[in-house]
């Protein structure tokens, strides 16, 4: 079937379609926290980047669907090469990730052999197979507060190297890319938002540039917000991409959450849609692959990762 017949059927249709195919063919749906609400509903696991890497790697199925970004799906097929990982639309990538080639960091390691690199988990496979260890930024401060005072080069994202080296001292050169869903928050949203909720915690995601962060509550995964909303029961600011707010509106009764900025919206989180995520689970649409030399690589890095935390 063309996505043209899957684009005319209703959301109801394309719904049990999608939960019958699933079914029928063993396959489990991992959903970013930043998914359309539609996608979460029909996911077997929501989570942060993190979480979603692991339960990839230990989830009893030959089939994943990763409804999320490709650096995230490569990251299954890193940690899960025996398994089958579907991306719903293989265009949908990451800026950040791509905000620094092979090259540039090779060109780094041999101007400074004697530093460690950390990559953020928000890179190609490539660079992951050019990196010491990988991060996320659930973890990023206990991985390097682990390599004990090591020199590091950090990339891509210069926003959460910032946080990471003022939360742990370390000596860091730091790749200055960053994310513009997050790099668009402004010291007044903050402002306006806790004008608009004076009793509202602000939950600010460390991509976000450091005057943002410093006026934090908490600096925390997309997770550690979610779990925030839910321990807590508290009102919160979410600063972060709109996504993870509709989740937790949806699964967190009488949670009051407020996006620090509405159209905080990354488009390509955006590109799966019920359309596409049907057509991937019938059809096998996008298979996600990692050659063998490069992969081998950049496992030992995110395994270093999954060894700490
Ligand atoms: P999390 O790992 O916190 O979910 O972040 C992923 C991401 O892409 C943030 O923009
Ligand atoms: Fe990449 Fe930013 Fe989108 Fe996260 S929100 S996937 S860092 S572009």
């Amino acid at each position: 079937m063309a996505l043209a017949d899957y684009l005319s059927m209703s959301d109801d249709e394309l719904a049990s379609l999608i939960v019958e195919e699933k079914k029928k063919k063993g396959i489990v749906i991992l959903a970013h926290n930043y998914q359309r609400i539609e996608i979460q509903k029909l996911a077997d696991y929501i989570g942060d980047s993190l979480e979603l890497s692991r339960i990839a790697a230990k989830v009893p199925a030959r089939t994943i669907v990763f409804a999320g970004v490709m650096f995230m799906a490569e990251t299954a097929k890193i940690l899960a090469p025996e398994k089958r990982i579907l991306i719903p639309d293989e265009r949908a990538g990451c800026p950040l990730a791509e905000s620094i080639t092979a090259n540039q960091l090779r060109e780094l390691r041999s101007k400074y052999p004697d530093r460690l690199v950390v990559s953020y988990v928000n890179t190609t496979a490539e660079i992951k197979a050019l990196s010491d260890i990988v991060c996320t930024s659930a973890n990023a401060v206990k991985v390097v507060e682990h390599l004990g005072g090591k020199k590091i080069i950090f990339v891509p994202d210069k926003n959460l190297g910032d946080w990471v080296k003022k939360c742990t001292g370390a000596d860091m050169i730091i790749w200055q890319g960053s994310c513009y869903v997050h790099e668009q928050f402004t010291v007044e949203d903050v402002k306006r938002a806790k004008e608009l909720h004076p009793d509202a915690a602000v939950l600010i995601h460390p991509e976000a540039s450091p005057d943002v962060v410093a006026l934090a509550d908490l600096v925390a995964s997309t997770s550690g917000m979610y779990k925030f909303a839910k321990e807590k029961r508290t009102p919160a600011i979410i600063g972060t991409e709109v996504g993870l707010m509709e989740r937790i509106r949806h699964e967190i009764q009488d949670s009051k959450v407020y996006p620090l900025k509405r159209d905080a919206i990354c488009k390509t989180m955006k590109y799966t849609t019920l359309p596409k995520l049907a057509r991937s689970v019938r059809e096998g649409f996008f298979e996600v692959t990692v050659p063998d030399d490069i992969r081998e690589k950049a496992f030992s890095a995110v395994r270093r990762m999954t060894e700490i935390v």
